[in-house]
């Protein structure tokens, strides 16, 4: 299966007929606002911004709206221990392609206990590899889905898949994306790494003060403090640890 050369899922907007509180919570996030600026690529699509920049808002929403549960996992698995659903994905629709994927998931680093114990239960033909997914650590866990769960030909949400993988496998991670979108698959991933955003066949969409712009890898807060640090870590150590002498 070859890559997809255009996206299955092309865009979200606001629909006309749903009455929106723009001063309220989510719409009020000026990314939220213009959700409708975002075209999705045909491969990776990345979410990156601060903290409380609105990438979880969002990517929940489009979750919602394609039928995975809230807090992660396939379509028609609903694991909801709290109610965090905002009113978003109501009010959205989305523009589809008419090369609708065979497979889905939404994979969320903070919820994933409570979808790899429903995944446990249902069990997977061929297993998780050596052991029930709680037998595995977090980061292990959470690769043994991405590498056996994940068929290709699929829509995947992540929400900041690096909060469960050390630096090496992050790497591996990003061999497996690579693998699962030259088998025809589309991605969304909310993320703060810098070695997954390093991703080539892949646009990088800024959330912040102003809205969505998209952004290059190197321009990314991610990509320029992480390398600013690692090269000066010993001098930039000193200026934020020095004592405040006002
Ligand atoms: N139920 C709620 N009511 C009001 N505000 C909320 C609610 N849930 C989240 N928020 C606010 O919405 C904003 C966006 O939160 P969101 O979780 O989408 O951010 P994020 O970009 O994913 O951040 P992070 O990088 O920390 O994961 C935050 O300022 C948050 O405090
Ligand atoms: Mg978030």
């Amino acid at each position: 299966m070859p890559k997809r050369k255009a996206p299955w899922l092309i865009r979200a907007d606001f629909r006309d007929d749903v009455p929106i509180d723009w001063d309220a919570y989510p719409f009020s996030i000026p990314a939220v606002r213009e959700i409708g600026r975002i075209a999705f690529h045909p491969n990776v699509t990345f979410f990156v911004g601060e903290n409380g920049s609105g990438k979880s808002t969002v990517l929940e929403a489009l979750a919602e709206v394609l039928g995975f549960g809230p807090e992660g996992g396939s379509k028609n698995m609903r694991v909801q221990t709290v109610d965090t659903l905002s009113p978003l994905h109501d009010a959205l629709r989305l523009a589809r392609g008419s090369n609708r994927p065979t497979d889905g998931f939404f994979l969320r680093a903070e919820s994933f206990h409570n979808v790899a114990s429903y995944l446990d239960q249902i069990g997977l033909p061929g297993g998780w590899g050596d052991a029930s997914l709680h037998a595995q650590s977090h980061g292990e866990s959470f690769l043994a889905v991405l590498l056996n769960r994940l068929r290709g030909d699929g829509i995947y949400l992540m929400d900041e898949p690096e909060a469960a993988l050390s630096p090496q496998r992050q790497l591996a991670a990003l061999r497996m994306i690579h693998g699962l979108v030259e088998e025809s698959s589309q991605f969304i991933i909310a993320t703060h790494s810098p070695i997954l955003l390093s991703y080539p066949n892949a646009k990088i969409i800024q959330f912040d003060s102003t809205g969505v712009n998209e952004v290059a890898y190197e321009d990314t807060e991610a990509f320029h403090i992480t390398r600013d640090f690692l090269n000066h870590y010993p001098r930039r150590l000193e200026q934020l640890l020095a004592d405040d002498e006002s």
